[in-house]
């Protein structure tokens, strides 16, 4: 670095509390930065961000050439476009009134889709689905935060406090706050690998009925930020406390794709649910998530890039859910017309043949024990194994020295360790105070979407860097 360079912390912006409890990043943003990195030939700052398409995953080009064709139809002329790609477009556009898809479709979404997606449901679960429990958005950050909606009301003591995992994917702390419900944490232990324990619920619940009305709780299989694959037992166990205890539950599961450990399955809420039966499937009620911006060959859309993501939310029990007095808020916005909808067929009507999608899983299976192995022989670094989604939440030990140093700078010691990290190596991880983690414990989220030979640099820099660091604090 420059002399005449600022620091990284001299670069962050000065904001309220209040305001930052709302920002749902919880990194600093590498470019906004990147003067003052180092060049690192082999680790690119972006290298370590969440979203597969800003890394060397080849974007899934039928979706996007049926997207063009959507907006635009003479393009169904070019002889240079695949067959693929225009078949998808003429059925969508077939869905649209007026054969376009300028058109406003039904506030859920095109009906068509819908019917698609019910039938892709119940090919994943064997239980039956139905469209009219399903509603097409934007993104899975939109319909979690449009459910929160519906979910939260009330005053005193009667505000809606929801249960949300800590660690959790900081959409949920942001939408709470902003919506000025009273957030619930519960501790996934990651004694355990970080699975759900059924005491810390209850414990988190009864300390939440003495200053709210708990109606929701949320569980994020796989996870984001921890990478854990819930087991079915665990499922069930949850969807049964949450019918004792008469709580809304939203099951985000935008990760289901990206399950790779051997022994993992993804057992979606939905399935278990139905398979559970009455009295459960009559009174349990049920939001699940999913996205295409995840999937094993995720496409992340950059929100406002033709619309944002598309979502796909199964909404078990709608009709009870929207009319059996929870409070449903007249200011919720209708669910978007669904304007970028063709990209979600490729959920639908997967693109890539089995075999590549078996590729790509394995490839992360390596990838995910290749972090384990090198973070698991740096004493003082201790990672769970990484089951699904695409992140390794590794706990550090920090010294005291390293403590007493963050304080004098105002920041959390993990963060003040990834601040260090990023401008002495170029390489950007997020500190696990961003995402809540029990009191007096330090990790960082890394993606393991690197390929293989560059994520190993990573891995041993990020090692290197680690003990270096405690060796010059203590
Ligand atoms: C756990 C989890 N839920 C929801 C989302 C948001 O999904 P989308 O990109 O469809 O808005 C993300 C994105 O990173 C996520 O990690």
């Amino acid at each position: 670095m420059s002399p005449s360079a600022p620091s990284i912390s001299q670069c962050l912006p000065v904001v309220l509390p209040s305001v930052f409890q709302c920002l749902p990043v919880v990194s600093p943003s590498v470019s906004q930065y990147s003067p003052c990195l180092p060049v690192s030939p082999s680790v690119s700052p972006s290298s370590v961000s969440q979203c597969p398409q800003s890394l060397p995953v080849p974007p899934v080009c039928p979706v996007w050439q049926a997207a063009a064709l959507c907006v635009g139809p003479e393009l169904l002329q070019q002889d240079t476009i695949p067959e693929d790609a225009k078949a998808r477009a003429r059925r969508l556009l077939g869905a649209c009134a007026g054969h376009s898809a300028g058109a406003y479709s039904a506030s859920p979404g095109i009906e068509a889709i819908r019917q698609d997606v019910a039938q892709f449901l119940e090919r994943r679960d064997g239980v039956p689905a139905c469209p009219q429990n399903i509603f097409l958005a934007t993104g899975a950050s939109d319909a979690i935060v449009s459910i929160l909606k519906l979910l939260v009301f009330g005053e005193g003591s009667e505000r809606s406090g929801v249960m949300i995992p800590v660690p959790q994917y900081p959409l949920y702390s942001a939408a709470l706050a902003e919506l000025g419900a009273v957030q619930l944490g519960y501790l996934l232990a990651e004694e355990r690998a970080w699975a759900l324990d059924i005491a810390e619920l209850r414990r988190v619940l009864a300390e939440g009925r003495r200053r709210c009305r708990p109606r929701a709780l949320c569980v994020i299989n796989p996870g984001n930020p921890t990478g854990q694959v819930q087991s079915r037992e665990d499922i069930e166990a949850v969807i049964k406390f949450a019918y004792e205890e008469r709580l809304f539950l939203l099951a985000d599961e935008v990760y289901q794709d990206n399950v790779y450990a051997e022994g993992a399955a993804f057992h979606s809420f939905k399935k278990v649910l139905a398979q559970l039966g009455p009295p459960y499937t009559d009174t349990v009620e049920l939001a699940s998530f999913h996205s295409i911006s995840k999937g094993f060959a995720g496409e992340c859309v950059a929100p406002g890039q033709g619309g944002g993501h598309p979502w796909v939310l199964g909404f078990r029990v709608a009709g009870e859910a929207m009319g059996g007095g929870r409070g449903l808020n007249p200011a919720v916005p209708p669910f978007p017309p669904l304007f970028i909808s063709p990209i979600i067929s490729p959920i639908i009507s997967p693109i890539s043949p089995p075999q590549e999608k078996q590729a790509v899983l394995s490839a992360l299976a390596q990838k995910a024990k290749l972090t384990q192995e090198i973070f698991n022989r740096t004493p003082g670094i201790r990672c769970n194994p990484v089951q699904g989604a695409m992140y390794a939440f590794p706990r550090i030990d920090l010294p005291p020295r390293a403590l007493q140093a963050a304080q004098a700078q105002g920041q959390a010691p993990d963060m003040f360790f990834c601040m260090r990290l990023l401008e002495e190596t170029g390489i950007c991880v997020v500190p696990g105070s961003g995402f809540g983690q029990k009191e007096g414990t330090f990790h960082f989220r890394m993606t393991i979407l690197p390929p293989a030979d560059k994520l190993q640099v990573l891995l041993q820099k990020l090692s290197a860097f680690y003990t270096k660091f405690v060796k010059e604090f203590s």
